[in-house]
């Protein structure tokens, strides 16, 4: 009975990623920048920052120069830059501080988890920035097996329902296998002692006929 149980092992280890995968945000990483304009010509030093909607700024403090490439290794103090839901976007941004105006805005846009390939989206503006980002979790709905989040979803509840239905299968042959061994033994137990009583009456019928 105990042959099921490796089978039912690994399909758990399977369900269980899956099932962290719908609930788990994706970091996004900024890789690479190349600045092709700066706004602010008074300022000698300009503060880039980066920015979602209703978020908190990123300021890129390395960012002083256009025409750079400025790459960075993910593990600095203000990365990652930003956490991307499960499969939504978020309209986000490159800004430059300005103490006079408003802020000036290099470029505004969704980014979008399905925008990665193998991890990686690059984002050109023409005369504004050309910038690479980094998401590992993130996927496209080319690399992914099912491009429908629903059905993505049902399937997940359908190996959810499956495993449940094989765990208590299991666990109801498992109490069963054990009913049995324990009923055989009994009965073992009780056919042991009734061929005891058997040979002691043999014995006592010797005795009689000495
Ligand atoms: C943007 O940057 C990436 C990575 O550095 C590079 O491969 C790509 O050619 C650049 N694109 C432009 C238009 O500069």
């Amino acid at each position: 009975m105990w042959r099921i149980s490796p089978r039912c092992l690994l399909v758990s280890c399977l369900l269980f990623p899956s099932i962290s995968g719908v609930f788990s945000s994706m970091h996004v990483i900024l890789s690479s920048i190349e600045l092709f304009s700066i706004h602010e010509l008074l300022s000698p030093k300009p503060t880039i920052y980066f920015s979602c909607q209703g978020e908190k700024k990123i300021i890129l403090p390395d960012l002083k120069e256009k025409h750079f490439l400025y790459k960075f290794k993910g593990v600095e103090s203000w990365q990652p830059l930003v956490e991307l839901p499960d499969k939504k976007c978020k309209r986000c941004g490159f800004y430059e501080l300005d103490h006079v105006k408003s802020d000036d805005v290099f470029d505004e846009w969704e980014l979008c988890p399905d925008e990665f390939h193998e991890g990686i989206y690059v984002y050109f503006k023409e005369k504004e920035f050309n910038a690479t980002f980094k998401c590992s979790d993130c996927t496209d709905s080319v690399g992914s097996a099912n491009p429908n989040p629903s059905v993505d979803k049902k399937l997940n509840l359908t190996m959810a329902i499956l495993v449940g239905v094989l765990t208590s299968l299991v666990t109801s042959a498992a109490i069963f296998g054990l009913f049995k061994y324990w009923q055989k033994r009994k009965r073992e137990q009780n056919h042991a002692r009734f061929l005891k009583l058997f040979d002691e009456g043999d014995d006592i019928d010797d005795e009689l006929e000495l």
